[in-house]
């Protein structure tokens, strides 16, 4: 009766499974995964509800694109930033995950490959398997500063591929898009869907950081943005696309991400007449999630010590810490005994496909007490698992 694009009714994982039975258990947990910002106790204006409380969005007017008053309000957000784009170029989705699978749509046949990094963001088998298009991978490797793209392995791969995405900075290894990666993307010339949600959150950018694709004319593509990281407003359901590359091919896949946006005409009307107050608040809002960031990875930095076995690898952005730990345990059995005896959920890095063991991986959003004491914990546990009498 039901379609096999999905497995329906996957079993949870062990970790999940003790996860959900120590909550039932009423267990008070420190959740070092914790992504969502609106539950870390960030100040959300009431400003934000008024906003979305216009006379204007009692008539529908329906928009493919999107209405004009928001995709002004979002190029003045690039203005900001320095790029130019304007109203024009930019199409709204009430989400990047839309995006991405309408741009599956555009780019892609049932059967057809993209290619996306490794490590990279675990939502993307999903959203492939709903387009039934397949993933393929091109990895990513730590230079002992910054994550960089095997460029000989990504030119193999693009051979049989329709796409590639990059995301930038990469969930979780906060790595950027290189000058002279992207040299390699515009001479392999498929098109790119350029994820770059976490662009606002800096650390600390290699020299040759690409910032955004928003003014590239040379290699195709689409970038991709949206106000749940931009403004930490997930729950607002606004995102959009801006195609980019030479002006022949920027104009026809316009035509075509209008058809298809029309189909659905999916972008509700009180968020896009509130788009422009909710820019304004952007230093408000991004600057308390950077800060945050901030604090919590500085406060990582500074727990651990110099003879500690585990490592915090360099980010050049984005909301995540990736720790290197010793190879005693699995990722598993670290992820499962941090929770059942220090009450600390963390995420293995298997989950975002790192290539080799052991990794754990840490959202920094987490409130500072929960994520110090969380960390404190995490660190204390790994030093004495891997005490020197035990063989690393
Ligand atoms: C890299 C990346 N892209 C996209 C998203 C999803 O964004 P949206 O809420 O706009 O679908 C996430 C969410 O965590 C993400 O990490």
């Amino acid at each position: 009766m039901f379609s096999t694009r999905l497995q329906w009714s996957e079993p949870l994982n062990p970790l999940s499974e003790l996860l959900w039975q120590l909550r039932r258990e009423r267990r008070h947990i420190f959740d070092l995964t914790e992504s969502n910002p609106t539950s870390v106790g960030l100040l959300y204006p009431s400003a934000i509800t008024t906003a979305l409380g216009s006379p204007e969005s009692l008539r529908h007017q329906p928009s493919a694109q999107g209405l004009l008053i928001a995709r002004e309000a979002i190029s003045a957000y690039y203005q900001q930033r320095g790029f130019e784009v304007s109203s024009e170029q930019l199409f709204l989705t009430t989400s990047t995950s839309e995006a991405y699978s309408l741009l599956f749509k555009l780019l892609a046949d049932p059967g057809d490959t993209i290619l996306i990094p490794s490590p990279s963001y675990p939502l993307f088998s999903f959203l492939a398997q709903l387009e039934s298009v397949k993933l393929s991978e091109y990895p990513l490797f730590y230079d002992g500063s910054t994550w960089r793209i095997d460029t000989h392995t990504l030119r193999e791969e693009a051979k049989h591929a329709k796409a590639i995405i990059l995301v930038s900075p990469n969930n979780p290894t906060g790595s950027f898009l290189h000058q002279s990666e992207l040299e390699v993307l515009r001479e392999i010339n498929l098109p790119l869907i350029a994820d770059e949600v976490f662009g606002d959150y800096l650390a600390a950018p290699e020299p040759d950081a690409v910032f955004s694709l928003a003014q590239e004319r040379r290699a195709p593509g689409f970038v991709l943005s949206g106000f749940s990281k931009v403004l930490g407003l997930p729950q607002m359901k606004l995102g959009w696309v801006l195609p980019f590359g030479t002006e022949k091919f920027t104009q026809e896949a316009s035509q075509h991400i209008e058809l298809l946006l029309d189909t659905y005409l999916s972008v509700g009307a009180p968020i896009q007449h509130a788009a422009p107050y909710l820019l304004d608040m952007f230093p408000l809002l991004s600057g308390q999630i950077a800060e945050r960031v901030i604090e919590n990875r500085r406060a990582l930095r500074g727990l651990i010590t110099k003879e500690s076995p585990v490592s915090l690898l360099g980010v050049e952005g984005g909301w995540y810490a990736v720790l290197r730990v010793p190879t005693v345990h699995t990722e598993d059995e670290w992820c499962m005994m941090l929770l059942e005896r220090d009450s600390v959920y963390v995420h293995p890095g298997y989950f975002f496909d790192f290539e080799a063991e052991a990794f754990l991986v840490l959202s920094l959003l987490a409130r500072p007490e929960i994520f110090q004491e969380g960390a404190r914990r995490l660190l204390t546990r790994i030093e004495a698992e891997t005490s020197p009498a035990e063989p690393s």
